[in-house]
């Protein structure tokens, strides 16, 4: 990660090897954007713009959201090079646009040493947005490539406070750490080596942390976790995180999943099916991340959580289509498609957290294709058996940029999900409706504590690069749930 902080030299005073300055729709331009083009000469600036195209194929630069040009600045200001970014419609510019505009920057500044960022000007929050676009628009998973591509190491952010950008640092830092665990190799990183290591880092950080293996598992009767991981050779685990700042008022649950490798089990996935499976996990590291960061950010709130620990595996022992599962708390599932093991994992962790009697449990995880089917690849979904706690997802959501919609808990539907042996089934018999009757799913064992579920299979994973969202995982959710419990605590 570049190493960031807050500056006041405007672009045309500055010395870095490049400045950023920004334009808005129809080449506008800020205060300290017009003194750069002046500087240039004007004319050569706006020749620029319209001749040299722009990285994102649409020709001229004018001014739209994802646009970006690079121009040398010829020793007509002292900086080397100026980058201009786009931000679109004037009065439209928000956070998120700067957070966006950021990130095209941070891709397009590879291989400049020292960057400053001077595209915030009048925007409310820009600093922090701008600081974290650019933090998270610089990450790219280079561990396995021998050419690494160029990184900027000095980044400063004119007009950011201190704050801003510890804040900024704080959410980007820990969203990259699980963007870094879902990257990984699967193999490498199987349920004991991702509880091992997120252990060494949550006590670091000052979590009290505690690991259920497979003896202590059975002993809680979480059975749910231990037949999903039951056909792979890695054990499955259960990670739980515990944040308890002094003076704490009020308590939050969080559930991740964390299937590090989803092949399908028995009920196996084609091959292209399972090429991305190693995102499985996504929901855990999200999970994992925002806890670890908590510290830092110090709100005052108990905060609890479990992250179900399991590779899915065809092995000789897996569970078959009409194994029946006692979970966490006594109900059990009938398991006809081993495929939809995520509901299985988080039954558990699920009825364990409503036990402990959180004010509100949230739980993410990529559990359903039918969710990235029915919203895309950029929208997650939520479904809660509470409209307040819901509307405060959404609210977050809207803060920290990363898309989520809410979607109905339809009980009519919860019919579909009868066994005649067991007192739910895992699959409902039917594509349709396939996100919600997960969802009714979940909802068998939460009881009546307020429980949302953030179904995150399209927004996990990238196939390409997009303004802050690198190839790969994405670490969507880490910086929502940051946001939510620090909104809990007041
Ligand atoms: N991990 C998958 C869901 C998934 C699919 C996430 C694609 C991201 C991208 C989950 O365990 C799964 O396999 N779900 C099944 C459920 C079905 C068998 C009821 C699915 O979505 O097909
Ligand atoms: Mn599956
Ligand atoms: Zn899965």
């Amino acid at each position: 990660m570049p190493t960031i902080k807050s500056g006041t030299t405007s672009a045309i005073e500055s010395k870095a090897d490049l400045v950023v300055i920004a334009a808005t729709k129809g080449t506008r331009l800020g205060v300290s954007a017009a003194a750069v083009a002046a500087a240039l000469d004007d004319q050569t600036f706006r020749t620029h713009l319209a001749r040299a195209g722009t990285a994102d194929g649409s020709g001229v630069f004018d001014g739209n959201q994802g646009q970006v040009t690079t121009m040398p600045s010829f020793g007509k200001i002292a900086a080397t090079a100026v980058m201009v970014v786009g931000l679109g419609a004037a009065d439209k510019v928000n956070a998120e646009t700067l957070r966006r505009a950021a990130g095209v920057a941070a891709r397009h500044a590879r291989g400049f040493g020292s960057v400053v960022l001077d595209i915030g000007e009048g925007i409310e929050g820009a600093g922090r947005a701008v600081a974290e676009g650019f933090l998270l628009g610089s990450y790219a998973f280079t561990r396995y490539l021998s050419a690494k591509p160029g990184a900027s190491n000095q980044v400063s952010v004119t007009g950011a406070s201190k704050e801003e950008i510890d804040q900024a640092k704080i959410y980007a830092e820990a969203t990259i750490w699980a963007r870094d665990l879902v990257n990984e190799p699967p193999s490498g990183r199987g349920p004991q080596v991702v509880a091992e290591q997120s252990k060494e880092r949550a006590v670091a950080a000052g979590l009290k942390v505690k690991i259920l293996d497979e003896p202590a598992l059975a002993k809680e009767g979480m059975d749910g976790i231990l037949t999903v991981g039951r056909g792979s050779t890695s054990p499955p685990r259960l990670l739980l995180l515990t944040y308890e700042p002094k003076g704490a008022k009020g308590f939050v649950g969080l559930v991740g999943k964390g299937i590090t490798f989803d092949s399908g089990g028995l009920s196996i996935k084609s091959g292209e099916g399972m090429e991305t499976m190693k995102m499985d996990c996504s929901g855990g590291a999200a999970v994992i991340a925002a806890m670890t960061a908590l510290p830092a950010l110090g709100p005052k709130i108990k905060v609890v959580a479990a992250v179900a620990l399991a590779e899915n595996m065809p092995g000789g022992d897996a569970v078959k289509p009409g194994d029946v599962i006692r979970h966490y708390g006594g109900r059990t599932s009938e398991v006809l498609n081993t495929d939809a093991e995520g509901r299985l994992v988080l039954a558990d962790a699920l009825a364990w957290m409503a036990e402990q009697k959180p004010d509100a449990m949230v739980d993410i995880a990529t559990l359903t294709g039918a969710m990235a089917v029915a919203l895309g690849g950029r929208v997650a979904g939520v479904l809660s058996n509470r409209p307040e706690l819901q509307n405060e997802l959404l609210a977050s959501s809207e803060r920290t940029g990363e898309p989520l919609w809410a979607m109905p808990l339809v009980h009519d539907y919860r019919k579909l999900m009868s066994s005649s042996v067991a007192d739910i089934k895992n699959i409902s018999g039917t594509r349709r409706g396939g996100a919600i009757t997960a969802g009714l799913f979940l909802r068998d064992f939460v009881g009546d504590t307020s429980w949302a579920h953030l179904d995150i299979a399209g927004p996990a994973w990238e196939d390409k690069p997009d303004h802050y969202l690198p190839a790969g995982a994405t670490g969507y959710g880490t910086r929502l749930l940051l946001d939510w419990i620090v909104g809990r605590a007041g």
